[in-house]
């Protein structure tokens, strides 16, 4: 972990804001440590640098969302993972803490994770857009047309070899199409980057939020995490 976030863990403590040590600890800046996980790949030191200067990319990208957003909110988990978990944009708790998925669609989603023996530290987790929108509302397509580069970018860099997509504004951004999520649902599609030359396969599902709405989807959503760990295992 580097200095600065050595600082900031110790200032989190010393506030007693206790609950942040629960689930499972952040690894923001840290590469992988966990390197025993089948989940993580050989640890790549020039990863981190390499997002370092996306996050300053999208600090500095010009858009109406910073004047009304409290922070830039990137990632979370393993720069190392196999698998990365793509959300449409943070929520008031995640705005307050600079933090993906660390509210109530959170830890729905460490639940999922835990399901299929993942902790967030395993995994990459993003979103489509990196600020808040106002009251929480769907990014616009302006919005998710101007951040998708960024998140391209996350993908080159961290090199998965699955992208699990929560929600139809991630599943419509990264595999480009109008089609809903409930016909992109139940199969496996390829990610095609540019940079890298290799298939990533992408799991199409329901976003937590909607399913802490909508619980009797819960058992669809379990049939593509199974799906995931069965792709997983399969490329161990
Ligand atoms: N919803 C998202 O899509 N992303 C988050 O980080 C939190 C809630």
């Amino acid at each position: 972990m580097n200095q600065s976030n050595i600082k900031n863990l110790e200032f989190i403590i010393n506030s007693g804001v206790n609950y942040f040590l629960q689930d499972s600890p952040r690894n923001w800046y840290n590469t992988s440590t966990n390197t025993s996980s089948k989940y993580i790949k050989e640890v790549d030191n020039e990863k981190l640098e390499r997002i370092e200067k996306i996050i300053t990319k999208i600090k500095s990208f010009d858009t109406p969302l910073k004047n009304s957003a409290q922070n830039l909110v990137v990632y979370d988990g393993n720069l190392d993972a196999r698998v990365m978990f793509i959300g449409e944009a943070p929520g008031k708790d995640e705005d307050i803490q600079g933090l993906p998925f660390v509210g109530r669609a959170g830890q729905l989603l460490n639940k999922m994770l835990a399901a299929i023996n993942l902790k967030r530290e395993d995994v990459y987790i993003t979103n489509v857009v990196n600020w808040r929108p106002p009251n929480n509302r769907t990014p616009t397509d302006k919005e998710i047309l101007e951040f998708l580069p960024f998140l391209q970018e996350q993908i080159d860099i961290i090199n998965p070899d699955l992208i699990f997509l929560l929600g139809g504004v991630a599943s419509k951004a990264i595999l480009s199409t109008p089609h809903t999520l409930s016909k992109l649902r139940g199969s496996l599609h390829e990610y095609q980057s540019l940079k890298l030359n290799k298939v990533i396969y992408a799991i199409a599902s329901y976003h937590p939020a909607f399913l802490l709405r909508s619980p009797q989807y819960k058992k669809a959503s379990w049939e593509d995490l199974q799906m995931l760990q069965k792709k997983l295992n399969e490329k161990n």
